[in-house]
């Protein structure tokens, strides 16, 4: 039987046995595929679990026995829900499985909204418009599942807004164009942004994230702004042949894991950009990430913007 799990992650995918120890669960042995939308979790179970696992925006192509769907209100938003629902029906499968996690009323309400009239196909792409001052509005796509999905992260803006300043007066080694990494560039709110604000300046961007509807937004909005960008589909930054070439690091990190993936962003940082390149992220309270950046770059400077800290360091020159 040809199974395919849908929202699952690494932790999920446990048993308990006799003794109380954790085991992986039976049910994954057999022709089971598990699909994730990012490559971490991905990485995660095939590492665990030794299972079959995919990533990718949209959900492979059966034909599928069964579909086991596990979604809630606490492990995703009610539109990336309809959206896979969606994708599940359009797959056909023998049976399907909802593996919901809350209240049954959230349940009811889930179903319901697709229940009347299910073979109705609903676009769940948003277009919106960002700006950083003195430059043009630029317009942005994104999807469910994506950050930011339908309007602009305040505290990305906030990091587009000072990086762009800065980023026009920063001098690159022989003239080269200016090379920006965007790291959990989302759809691409923040290397856009200074792209735009750079004007006709050439500009070599490079984008990565982990989640795959991330890295096809940013791929669609490079496409339609004309604003040519390589967008790296990655959970640990940039690939090595890419080490010390940039002037400009962006970053605006997940705070969730005690700073575990701010770490992964800084270490990314200090590694990609070249001496004397200026990295910039950005978090609600320094507090927090300041002594994560300081130990990669000795010197932190603070810059306050919309109620949010972007920290900006210098790469030394040894
Ligand atoms: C707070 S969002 C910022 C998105 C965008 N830069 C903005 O400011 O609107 C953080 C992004 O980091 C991505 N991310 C999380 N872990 C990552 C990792 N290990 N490597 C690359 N990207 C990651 C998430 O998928 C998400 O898109």
């Amino acid at each position: 039987m040809k199974t395919l799990l849908v929202g699952y992650r690494a932790a999920d995918l446990f048993e308990k046995g006799k003794h109380g120890r954790r085991s992986t669960a039976a049910w994954l042995d057999g022709d089971v595929t598990c699909h994730t939308l990012d490559i971490y979790d991905r990485h995660a179970i095939e590492k665990t679990h030794h299972a079959r696992a995919i990533c990718s925006p949209h959900l492979p192509e059966g034909p599928w026995d069964l579909v086991k769907f596990r979604t809630g209100p606490k492990l995703m938003s009610g539109e990336l829900a309809l959206s896979l629902l969606q994708e599940i029906h359009l797959l056909k499968p023998a049976r399907f499985e909802m593996d919901f996690v809350g209240r049954e009323r959230d349940r009811n309400d889930l179903l319901a909204k697709v229940k009347d009239d299910p073979d109705r196909v609903r676009d769940f792409s948003a277009t919106w418009k960002a700006s950083v001052p003195g430059v043009a509005p630029i317009e942005l796509v994104s999807f469910p599942g994506c950050f930011c999905h339908r309007r602009q992260d305040e505290g990305g803006l906030a990091l587009a807004e000072v990086a762009s300043r800065e980023a026009g007066a920063i001098q690159t080694p022989d003239s080269r164009p200016l090379s920006v990494l965007d790291m959990g560039c989302g759809c691409g709110l923040v290397g856009f942004l200074i792209a735009a604000s750079l004007g006709s300046r050439p500009l070599s961007l490079v984008m990565v994230d982990s989640h795959s509807r991330a890295v096809e937004a940013a791929r669609l909005n490079s496409e339609r702004l004309g604003i040519p960008a390589e967008v790296v589909l990655a959970d640990n930054g940039t690939p090595a042949r890419m080490d010390g070439t940039f002037d400009v690091f962006v970053g605006n990190p997940p705070y969730y894991s005690d700073y575990r993936i701010a770490d992964v962003f800084l270490e990314t940082a200090k590694r990609a950009l070249r001496p004397g390149g200026v990295c910039y992220t950005v978090c609600k309270n320094a507090a927090g990430l300041e002594p994560v950046q300081k130990r990669y770059f000795p010197d932190v400077e603070i810059v306050k913007r919309r109620g949010y800290a972007v920290l900006k360091s210098v790469k030394e020159v040894s």
